[in-house]
């Protein structure tokens, strides 16, 4: 085994160049640590802001001056390579893959991570690169339906922003729900997310999908493009508007939707969940894919050395799916 790793350095907040490539020594694990050697980590949106410290209120959390974990990448799959004396639940030669929350580091060769966190064995019919981008569109979008929307079958979900990486999850999840799906897409993405099982898919470029003088169950706001007060008048009685970006005024929505009107605006963190929380919606996907009613929606992949290139790729807000580097 090697006795140096590349990772990427992120020593202060800002654009793609901040990313400097590092070596360091790999480390033997603690007595309930896991070492894995990294074979895919996802490129995300959320990567790309946690890099840039925005929102800036997300700083509390990440570090107020600087990024304090210093290192890119939150999910990674690959391969255990070592185990400490307490470990029970992998063992070397293992495919894992996971998610390194606010410890970060995924976006290198190795990583160590508690065998108590968000880890998990990879099923042999799931690709390294997708099982890298699970725990991002795949899981939070899970969530989002399930737990916050409760979407039930029969129930009417609009999807804004339906070809990212959380938008061609949430099709599929929403579909396999048993619910009528409608998803906002530019033309040249039309296509694909009608092949995710998207019933109809409205050009945002054409028309307002809020404006259309069609009400749904549930409005799940990938993106964070709209608010409540805008979704409102396309949400029926008892409709749930839903949201993975956070701001004041969503905060603000939530707070006063809470105590009045039919009407509910919502936010979770579902990287902050419980690992145990993560591992049951993750079998719950697994089974899914297991079935074929879901498959993450593969982008671009490119090579650990060129994560630079991955950032300002993903900085473009056109990818489709998810991006990976291996
Ligand atoms: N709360 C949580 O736990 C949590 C977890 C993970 C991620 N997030 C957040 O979720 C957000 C979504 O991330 P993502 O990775 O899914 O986004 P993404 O992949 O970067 O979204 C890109 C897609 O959005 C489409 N798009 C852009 N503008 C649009 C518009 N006005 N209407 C409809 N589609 C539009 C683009 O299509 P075109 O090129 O055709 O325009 C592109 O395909 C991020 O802000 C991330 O931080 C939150």
């Amino acid at each position: 085994m090697e006795t140096t790793f590349r990772a990427w350095d992120v020593s202060r907040y800002g654009g793609p160049d901040v990313l400097t490539p590092v070596s360091r020594p790999v480390q033997t694990p603690t007595a309930t640590q896991v070492l894995i050697r990294i074979r895919a980590s996802a490129v995300s949106r959320a990567d790309g802001l946690m890099r840039a410290g925005q929102p800036k209120f997300a700083r509390l959390f990440l570090g107020l001056r600087r990024p304090r974990a210093g290192l890119s990448g939150t999910c990674f799959s690959g391969d255990v390579v070592a185990i400490g004396d307490d470990v029970t639940e992998f063992r070397v030669g293992d495919a894992v893959f996971g998610e390194a929350g606010l410890q970060f580091g995924a976006n290198a060769t190795y990583i160590r991570v508690d065998q108590a966190g968000s880890l998990l064995k990879k099923p042999d019919s799931v690709s390294y690169e997708e099982a890298a981008t699970l725990f991002d569109g795949a899981m939070t979008s899970w969530h989002f339906l399930t737990r916050i929307a409760n979407v039930q079958p029969g129930e009417s979900v609009l999807i804004l922003g339906g070809s990212g990486s959380l938008g061609t999850a949430a099709v599929q999840f929403a579909k396999a729900l048993g619910a009528n799906v409608t998803a906002s897409a530019s033309a040249r993405n039309a296509e694909l997310l009608r092949s995710l099982g998207a019933d109809e898919v409205v050009d945002y470029k054409a028309e307002d999908p809020l404006k259309r003088g069609v009400t749904y169950d549930v409005v799940f706001d990938t993106i964070g493009i709209s608010s409540f007060g805008t979704a409102k008048p396309a949400l029926r009685r008892g409709g749930r508007f839903i949201c993975p970006v956070l701001g004041l005024r969503l905060l603000r929505d939530m707070i006063v939707t809470g105590l009045f009107g039919s009407k509910k605006a919502k936010f979770a963190a579902a990287g902050m969940s419980k690992p145990a929380v993560h591992r049951e919606e993750l079998a719950e996907v697994l089974a899914l894919m297991a079935e074929a009613k879901f498959s993450p929606v593969m982008d671009r992949t490119y090579p650990l050395a060129d994560l630079v290139e991955a950032h300002r790729y993903v900085e473009t807000g056109r990818k489709r799916g998810n991006v990976v580097v291996v």
